[in-house]
């Protein structure tokens, strides 16, 4: 009997070469996250009893990023994508759902399209393998899909074994399917590797399947959508898509973006409502913006909490844990790191705001530096609420500003300062008259008789 329950296979044993780099080809990130994990977040919405990945002799690489998520089955060598699925027999022992085989370098297809099939897989008329397919113009090197009268799939045919008539189809195989796993196996048990590639394809078993009276049906979807990631060139490419679609939706849902493509946003990035985003701004990963902020242009934003009505920059700088109060204003080249800086407090020009608390109202001068580090360890500045930050301070870590206090511009703070007091540490101001006047008189003669 075949039950509702789900199993998906993600194969990822291919080598990746032409990414030309040291680190697995699905770890490569996308919206600041490795595409394998944007594929498990989206089947993690169908509830898969079973999740598989078939890797190659780089294992440990995939283990490591994906933990106990999915269970890792080694195909070493590699003899093709049915091999692949062969090599997950033992994994997917005693299952009898369906299987959805996906790719782990194809991580943009969402949860619509895996329904899509999973419901062609249903019903009286269900077929044992639907195939996801997508129109192209030039079809390159993919396998050709070839549908009979009744709609039906009959064969896929590799690019390199289709001849001519074959290959002036423009219907494409994704690759990806959903199969019926109480016959995977036993139709995967019929390939053979007598092709042009000396390969055991997945994609013979439509012609298997229909060979033993199983229907075989091709579900449709575009191209963007099933792109492959082989290249830097390719990875460049399908970020774009992603941007493309988080900033679309963010504007769907109230946000303003200026200039939608000059905008870069992470793929965990949550914004409110009337958000008014300016151009050139980038989301790192972990930013969490209200209701009514505003962000200026050329701002840098990761691990960021920013609360409703702050405006941030223009060139605004804020790291992992900064924590942007209501209507509080972080102005033009200001970095703000671990800090909590409270309701409508201020900190407009030039500073650098690191392990501090900055009190509600309070109001930082321009160029005032927290010092929070010695070279060896890392403290903390407290500002009080409605203190009065004169410009050019250094504030030097551990201190406490008192509530309503006042710091005289240019001075280094070393101790603690008591609510409501005026704390300067600058020299006194000399005064010589004429000096000036006589300095250059004396300069220019000395420069006349040289
Ligand atoms: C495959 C399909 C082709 C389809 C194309 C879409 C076959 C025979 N052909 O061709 O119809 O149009 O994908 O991109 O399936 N992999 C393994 N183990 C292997 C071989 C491949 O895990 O032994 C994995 C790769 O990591 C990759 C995927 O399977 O993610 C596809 O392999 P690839 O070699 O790129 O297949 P194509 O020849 O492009
Ligand atoms: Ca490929």
């Amino acid at each position: 009997m075949t039950n509702s329950e789900i199993a998906i296979i993600i194969l990822a044993a291919g080598k990746g070469t032409r990414m030309k780099s040291n680190i697995h080809k699905v770890l490569h990130p996308l919206g600041g996250r490795p595409m394998l994990h944007h594929l498990l977040d989206t089947i993690a919405n169908l509830n898969p009893t079973r999740k598989v990945i078939v890797v190659g002799a780089d294992k440990e690489q995939v283990k490591n990023s994906v933990g106990s998520v999915a269970e890792i089955v080694v195909q070493e060598p590699q003899h093709g994508t049915g091999h692949a699925v062969q090599v997950t027999k033992k994994a997917m022992a005693g299952f009898n759902g369906d299987v959805l085989i996906l790719y782990g370098d194809v991580p943009l297809i969402c949860e619509k399209t895996m329904q899509k099939m999973l419901s062609a897989r249903k019903g009286t008329n269900s077929a044992s393998v639907v195939v996801l397919g997508f129109r192209v113009d030039d079809p390159k090197a993919y396998g050709r899909l070839k549908v009979n009268k009744n709609g039906n799939l009959d064969a896929i045919v590799e690019h390199k074994d289709a001849n001519d008539e074959e290959r002036a189809i423009t219907l494409c195989n994704s690759g990806i399917m959903a199969i019926d796993g109480q016959k995977l196996y036993g139709l995967l048990d019929a390939l053979d590797n007598n092709n042009a590639a000396n390969e055991y394809y997945l994609t013979d078993i439509v012609k298997i399947a229909n060979s033993k009276g199983l229907r075989c049906a091709v579900v449709e979807t575009s191209a963007q959508e099933v792109m492959g990631i082989n290249s830097r060139s390719e990875l460049a490419e399908a970020e774009a898509i992603f941007q493309n679609t988080k900033r679309e939706s963010f504007m769907t849902e109230g946000v303003t973006l200026q200039d939608p493509t000059s905008v870069y946003f992470s793929y965990d990035t949550k914004i409110g409502k009337d958000v008014t985003i300016a151009p050139n701004v980038y989301f790192g990963s972990g930013v969490e913006i209200d209701d009514t902020v505003t962000i200026h242009a050329f701002c840098h934003i990761e691990g960021a909490k920013i609360r409703s009505g702050a405006s941030i920059g223009p060139y605004a700088r804020l790291r992992p844990a900064a924590d942007i109060g209501e209507d509080a204003k972080v102005g033009n080249f200001v970095e703000i790191k671990k800090s909590k800086i409270e309701k409508g407090a201020k900190i407009s020009h030039l500073s650098y705001i690191g392990d501090a608390t900055i009190g509600e109202n309070a109001n930082v001068g321009a160029g005032t530096i927290t010092c929070n580090y010695d070279g060896y360890f890392k403290y903390k500045t407290e500002i009080g609420a409605g203190a009065f930050i004169g410009s050019n301070t250094s504030l030097v870590a551990p201190v406490k500003i008192g509530a309503g206090a006042i710091i005289g511009a240019g001075s280094v703070i070393t101790k603690d300062t008591d609510q409501d007091a005026l704390a300067l540490t600058r020299s006194t101001q000399k005064q010589i008259g004429g000096w000036a006047a006589d300095f250059r008189n004396k300069q220019k003669k000395k420069k006349e008789t040289k």
